[in-house]
């Protein structure tokens, strides 16, 4: 009886001492001034709209954005020197409104003195830029941003680069192509709306500006555990088969970046949140830190090293070249490796999302886990998609999802 009591004391000093330190870490958080606040993501949007009233800023959201009748403010989520990530509804939809930067004028302007001045209409004529000319600027820069040369027309690169190309005006202003250039700065905006046929990305709606408004895609209680969750939404996320849907969800964004790209697109940011559930879906809502092989392999072979953690950059571990005391282009872990290390697995912070299989597949969802963890040299250098282990889970996780259907 007094171990029993004992015991149970325990449990409670640490409940008790969990608790503390959430809160210790919402308060300094907030007197540290990191966190984004209502009134500091109001008066983004306030200077946003200020621009689009004054003609110099432009997209097929602006008016949306900027009237007190179609725009409701939700939250915000970002950290004050991160991206902009606020949640709002939109004529009674609920969309994301995210920019890298607060301020427009934080991105690069097509030209120098473009945002300066009050006056729209005092540029003098020679001073815009043809369209033909942006056409060519955009092309490179996407080109160079997504680290490849594409076998596409220009139309059709164009088609892809841009929301709406056909609703584009022929006549596009220098400041109209200024907000563009400003989107097309920002690796998650050009993602997504250059591969817009790719299901597992969030829709892009529109845009104002510098900003853009993403389809609402939240974690959930499925992936993200946090005290925010209603008690019926947590309650139905400690059920097995959503999250073994979702792990088989995310076992489908793997094999997708290693075969449905001209190279494979390496995911360096893993985490729960950074995934979202839509109408049963799993899609990739931030992949800010995701690249393609040669951009991969350009920032890898960057440090120099004594050990291979030295060449780790975010969930993406490189590897050192003793010898030469540096970085080598090579990645050493995989996608596969990356979500059943971050995600599948139970860690600091994360209970794990295949944590309580049921009895009778426990011990083989543990093992497999283990495997993609730990590959062995054989899985270690193939396609995680392509490995035994692989096909294990997903079998494994197929059959108990339709099982317990
Ligand atoms: N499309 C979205 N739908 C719902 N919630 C989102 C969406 N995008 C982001 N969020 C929420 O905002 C958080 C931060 O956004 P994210 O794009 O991951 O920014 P950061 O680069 O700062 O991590 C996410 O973890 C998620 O909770
Ligand atoms: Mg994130």
């Amino acid at each position: 009886m007094a171990r029993v009591t004992r015991r149970m004391l325990c449990r409670l000093l640490m409940v008790l001492l969990v608790v503390l330190g959430v809160y210790l870490l919402f308060l300094s958080e907030k007197a540290m001034g990191k966190k984004c606040t209502k009134e500091g993501s109001l008066a983004m949007l306030q200077k946003l709209c200020a621009l689009y009233a004054a003609s110099k800023v432009d997209g097929n959201l602006c008016h949306k954005i900027c009237s007190s009748d179609s725009l409701q403010y939700e939250r915000c989520f970002n950290r004050l020197s991160g991206k902009k990530v606020l949640q709002v509804q939109l004529d009674g939809r609920r969309a994301m409104l995210k920019s890298r930067k607060a301020e427009l004028s934080e991105y690069r302007p097509l030209f120098t003195g473009l945002l300066d001045g009050t006056d729209a209409s005092k540029f003098s004529p020679e001073r815009f830029m043809t369209q033909e000319a942006f056409e060519i600027i955009v092309r490179d820069h996407v080109q160079t941003a997504l680290g490849t040369t594409f076998s596409i027309s220009k139309e059709e690169l164009l088609r892809r680069a841009f929301l709406e190309p056909e609703s584009l005006p022929k006549d596009l202003s220098n400041f109209q192509m200024n907000s563009l250039w400003a989107l097309l700065q920002q690796e998650e905006y050009l993602f997504f709306t250059f591969f817009k046929d790719h299901s597992f990305f969030p829709k892009i709606y529109g845009a104002c500006g510098h900003f853009y408004v993403e389809e609402y895609v939240p974690p959930g209680a499925v992936l993200q555990q946090s005290l925010s969750h209603g008690v019926r939404e947590r309650f139905q996320s400690a059920a097995w088969q959503p999250r073994a849907q979702a792990a088989k969800d995310l076992l489908d964004i793997v094999k997708a970046t290693e075969t449905d790209f001209h190279s494979i697109l390496h995911l360096c940011d893993v985490k729960p949140e950074n995934f979202g559930i839509v109408d049963s879906k799993v899609k990739a809502i931030d992949i800010d830190i995701s690249f393609f092989d040669k951009t991969m392999g350009d920032f890898l072979e960057q440090p120099n090293c004594t050990k291979h953690e030295d060449c780790d950059f975010f969930d993406c571990h490189g590897v050192c070249n003793l010898a030469m005391k540096k970085c080598t282009r090579e990645r050493k872990n995989n996608n596969f490796q990356a979500i059943c290390k971050d995600i599948f697995r139970r860690k600091l912070g994360n209970a794990g999302l295949l944590r309580h299989p049921p009895p009778r597949i426990e011990e083989e969802v543990s093992q497999l886990i283990q495997r993609c963890v730990y590959p062995d040299e054989a899985e270690r250098v193939a396609k995680g998609s392509s490995t035994e282990t692989f096909r294990r889970l997903y079998r494994l996780l197929s059959d108990s999802t339709d099982r317990e259907m």
